[in-house]
């Protein structure tokens, strides 16, 4: 599966380059183009010329060393993935800002490759409050994280931080290669976050949606080739690079980009919280709270965009929605699954500690339209979105047979 297969293989500076030697030279030996591209600091670990003379090809350290096509840029667009091992505390901080002050963050930031980064460091360094923050950020910013080991490290100390085997590394970063190409040119449109529905200029109804499940799954389908639009209602979360966002508000804004987009779709998944009801009309100034001790507003219904897209949904399309559900999860699910004609919903059980809004993680089941039901324990988001693909592409395969 490496044969021709273009991999850019980053190395920051730490004890553990010297078993980037190994990696670089299995993935040569299964004949993948291998560019190694080196910080400075990479350099005094280990010589550029072992890792040159393993990759078959001079190994690039500076974003200036030649006239011409620009390296970062060059190397960027023609990696199909790129390997940060070992990632060092540094580089990840780096990566976490968008820094670009050197080559490969240069490169990391220029790409729309995966990028599987294999930290590898002292087990205090690891477990420091802010190198969990930036390993947060570099997740949420859609790169993929394979957990170092724990054992005995170069610095006498026992704890996480080692590189993982070189086998393992070759495993992770062979399953992004795959689901790369598994949803190749497939139209996607994905929804996420809150919508909000002004009462006045300034105060409205929304909800505690942070985006997180939405931009993971949107992610997820860029990672396996899909052309995917975003539409997103307001979040403090970066859309991910290299998908088409288009920013909404209102329920009513939301319905309208969907549809728009969604005739065109092969898959839809409708993440987001959606307002279910509106006021009835929006006070054009602030409203004042004088004397009164009680509001009473009319609210309305919004529209049911996931009901709409069931209703006319084209023969192929594959229609995902997903259900908050608090009483009786399963049946509502079931109920919404059928009610609006979905092909897969994805339920949240907001009872469980670690599901639903605003957190990093999630506990779900699948339940598709043939009645089959997938429980999956608590997970990442990112790792839920994984499985929500796989299953939709199931749906997919067995559309085509
Ligand atoms: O964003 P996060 O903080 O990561 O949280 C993730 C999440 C909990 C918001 C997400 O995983 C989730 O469950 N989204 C759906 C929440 C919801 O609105 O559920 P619902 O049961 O009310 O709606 C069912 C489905 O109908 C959803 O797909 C929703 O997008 C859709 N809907 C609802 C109302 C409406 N007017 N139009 C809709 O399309």
């Amino acid at each position: 599966m490496w044969k021709a297969r273009r991999v850019v293989v980053g190395v920051a500076g730490g004890i553990a380059a010297y078993k980037t030697a190994e990696l670089v030279s299995r993935l040569r030996q299964q004949e993948a183009e291998v560019e190694v591209v080196m910080t400075e600091a990479a350099t005094r670990f280990i010589s550029p010329l072992t890792l040159s003379t393993l990759a078959g090809r001079p190994v690039w350290t500076d974003m200036f060393a030649v006239s011409g096509p620009v390296p970062h840029v060059e190397l960027a667009r023609k990696a199909e993935l790129v390997i940060v091992a070992p990632a060092t505390a540094d580089l990840m901080a780096r990566m976490a800002i968008g820094l670009a002050d050197e080559l490969l963050t240069a490169l990391i930031l220029a790409t729309r490759a995966p990028v599987l980064v294999v930290p590898s460091m002292n087990a205090n360094m690891y477990t420091h409050p802010a190198t969990r923050d930036n390993l947060r950020r570099l997740s949420e910013l859609g790169y993929h994280l394979l957990e170092p080991e724990s054992g005995f490290l170069a610095c006498g100390e026992t704890g996480p931080g080692r590189l993982p085997e070189v086998e393992t590394i070759l495993e992770a970063a062979a399953r992004l290669l795959v689901r790369r190409a598994s949803l190749k040119g497939v139209r996607v449109v994905v929804t996420a976050g809150p919508t909000r529905e002004y009462l006045d200029p300034v105060r409205f109804l929304g909800n505690a949606s942070s985006g997180k499940m939405g931009y993971a799954v949107a992610a997820e389908a860029r990672d396996r080739g899909a052309e995917v639009v975003l539409v997103t209602g307001p979040t403090a979360l970066a859309p991910p690079p290299g998908v088409k966002v288009v920013r909404v508000e209102s329920a009513e804004d939301m319905f309208r980009a969907v549809m728009s987009h969604a005739a065109e779709a092969r898959v839809v998944v409708k993440a987001a919280a959606v307002a279910d009801f509106r006021p009835k009309a929006k006070v054009p100034g602030k409203i004042k709270k004088g004397e009164a001790e009680t509001l009473v507003m009319e609210l309305e219904r919004t529209p049911d965009i996931l009901a709409e897209l069931g209703r006319v949904k084209p023969q192929h399309q594959v229609l995902v929605g997903f259900a908050a559900e608090t009483d009786d999860p399963l049946r509502h699910a079931r109920d919404k699954l059928q009610a609006k004609n979905l092909d897969l919903i994805v339920l949240n059980d907001l009872s469980r500690a670690g599901a639903g809004f605003e957190v990093d993680t999630n506990i779900v089941t699948l339940i598709f339209r043939d009645g089959r039901v997938r429980e999956l324990p608590l997970m990442s988001k990112m790792e839920v979105a994984r499985r929500l693909w796989d299953a939709v592409e199931e749906l997919l395969t067995t559309d085509k047979e």
